[in-house]
């Protein structure tokens, strides 16, 4: 069995994407995790299932043995126990360990003796909270102004989502970075749902609505099983009526073009069973609740960004 990341793939043709329609991967470069763990193995799946690589360009380093033997099997990647040598072979580098991890990663890379950046060499990080700022002070304090503009980076923020190839990416591009590496970035998260461009300072916002946001969902997903239980109802058939209920009424705000408020207002007749619970959720603030609750989250990943920029 394959282990290191080395000789795997030959780079036989042009830089960037192949053309489309053909048989082979449509990105012909190596790619490489650094991180074989929830998100590292989603990305691997998504990007093997949409045939963006194949997996023979690509190469996963993580510290667990069991999870570089799970990759392995599971997707015929190679893996190995070592970054730098990941670092060294690939072209494209996700981080996508957990944010108290990177900077030993990155200090382990841009710390070896010939760490130098020939060749171009796109770095992606998945890290919440790790601004670019931090990642550019380690990568590209030892190289000059030629090997920086080779080392683009560019900072995603997915949502668990992804994990069933249902995500929502944020992402923002250094200044380094071309349009080529911007277009393969997306594809890569095009491969695990939906993308959006923002300006750095953006993905706090970001984080806090769709970074945070499944778990908003998760809690309303509670509240109303909950609430179909207290008027009396099974467990099993409250969760089927609100989730089958949720999937619904999403399908028909995507379908139909009206706005959430628009087909509120619609099934909320004078004197009705609807009117009666909004009564109830207007007198509580619960929309004033929901947007203190977000900006919360926003405050709360700015703060934590500034503290690891002081750090
Ligand atoms: N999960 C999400 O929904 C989500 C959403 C948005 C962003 N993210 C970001 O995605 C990143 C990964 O999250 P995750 O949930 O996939 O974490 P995870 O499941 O813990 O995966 C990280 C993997 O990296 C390994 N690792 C630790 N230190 C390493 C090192 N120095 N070199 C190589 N591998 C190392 C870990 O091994 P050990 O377990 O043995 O330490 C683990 O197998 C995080 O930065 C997180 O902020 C995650």
């Amino acid at each position: 069995m394959l282990k290191g990341c080395r000789n795997r793939w030959p780079l036989t043709f042009m830089d960037g994407f192949i053309a489309e329609g053909g048989l082979g991967p449509v990105v012909n470069k190596k790619i490489g995790f650094v991180g074989a763990g929830n998100m590292g193995e989603a990305f691997v799946g998504a990007v093997i299932r949409s045939n963006l690589f194949e997996p023979a360009q690509i190469c996963s380093s993580d510290v667990d043995q069991g999870r570089r033997d799970h990759i392995r099997e599971i997707y015929g990647i190679s893996a190995t126990r070592d970054n730098v040598e990941l670092f060294t072979d690939c072209e494209i580098i996700v981080l996508a360990v957990k944010p108290q991890e990177i900077h030993g990663v990155l200090a382990e890379v841009a710390g070896r003796k010939d760490y130098r950046i020939p060749h171009r060499k796109l770095v992606i990080t998945i890290a919440a909270g790790i601004p670019i700022r931090k990642i550019e002070d380690v990568l590209y304090a030892p190289l000059d102004d030629l090997e920086r503009a080779n080392l683009p980076i560019i900072r995603v923020m997915p949502n668990t989502p992804a994990l069933v190839l249902s995500g929502m990416s944020g992402m923002s591009a250094n200044g380094n970075a071309r349009e080529e590496d911007v277009r393969i970035t997306r594809s890569i998260l095009e491969a695990m749902g939906r993308v959006l461009e923002f300006k750095e300072e953006d993905l706090d916002a970001v984080t806090a609505l769709s970074g945070n946001g499944p778990a908003y969902v998760f809690y309303l997903i509670e509240s109303m099983i909950e609430g179909g239980i207290h008027v009396g109802l099974d467990p099993d058939d409250a969760a089927v009526l609100t989730m089958t209920t949720l999937k619904g009424a999403l399908k028909l705000i995507e379908e139909r073009n009206e706005s959430p408020e628009r087909l509120r207002q619609k099934v909320t007749s004078p004197g009705g069973t609807t009117e009666a619970s909004f009564r109830v959720l207007e007198y509580n603030r619960v929309k004033a609740v929901i947007i203190e609750a977000i900006a919360a989250g926003a405050r709360r990943s700015k703060q934590l960004s500034l503290e690891l920029k002081k750090k």
